[in-house]
């Protein structure tokens, strides 16, 4: 199965694909990283595991239909069976989302429906909160909205920083990611319904 990835920074979801894919645990390809950042770390990543990248600038696009465009057309020649965001930080049309759908997954540091957005450790930091999370979602057109497939839970400590929390909820997003990019390649995670099942039973 053939996946294309969209990152916007570091790309440390985008290395826990990779190992997964060099160890034999996820049987899977990645075709393609595109990034909208030329500054992404994940694009060198990417190009040292030889990965072909490509960088699609929102930057140079005055609406988020031409860039989205652009991006599909990108993606779409590869063929991708998934469509992975993975720290891709930009908003999708419902059209590009569309398009994808039920082939398209995204990570969110949240336990959602919770915090959806951005800044998420930050604000669970400022609400004193003592459990804070990370959700993965089939994408929907709605931001962060989408149905979810799994979470991972964390303590907040005390002692914590927005760093530290970070840490804490990262080292779960790369256990969690390839887990379920796995189920997906596998055939055994579906979008039915509006609904994400795992062997046909509703998640
Ligand atoms: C992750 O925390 C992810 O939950 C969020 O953005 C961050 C991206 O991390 N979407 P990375 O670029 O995969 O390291």
């Amino acid at each position: 199965p053939t996946l294309v990835v969209l990152i916007s920074g570091s790309g440390s979801n985008l290395q826990a694909f990779i190992k997964a894919i060099e160890t034999g645990r996820l049987k899977a390809r990645i075709a393609a990283v595109i990034s909208n950042r030329a500054e992404a770390y994940g694009l060198r990543r990417a190009a040292d595991a030889g990965i072909p990248t490509d960088i699609v600038s929102h930057r140079l696009f005055d609406n988020r239909e031409n860039f989205d465009q652009v991006l599909q057309d990108k993606i779409d020649a590869f063929q991708p069976d998934l469509v992975v965001l993975a720290g891709f930080m930009r908003i999708l049309t419902p059209n590009f989302v569309r398009h994808y759908e039920g082939r398209m997954l995204n990570i969110h540091p949240s336990l959602l429906p919770l915090y959806k957005g951005i800044h998420t450790h930050r604000r669970v930091l400022e609400d004193g909160g003592n459990e804070h999370g990370v959700s993965v979602h089939f994408v929907s057109p709605e931001l962060d909205g989408g149905p979810v497939i799994i979470q991972a839970k964390v303590p907040v400590l005390p002692s914590d920083s927005e760093s530290s929390l970070a840490e804490r909820i990262q080292e779960q997003e790369h256990v969690i990611y390839p887990q379920v990019v796995k189920w997906f390649v596998e055939g055994r995670l579906k979008l039915v319904n509006n609904q994400a099942t795992l062997d046909g039973n509703a998640l």
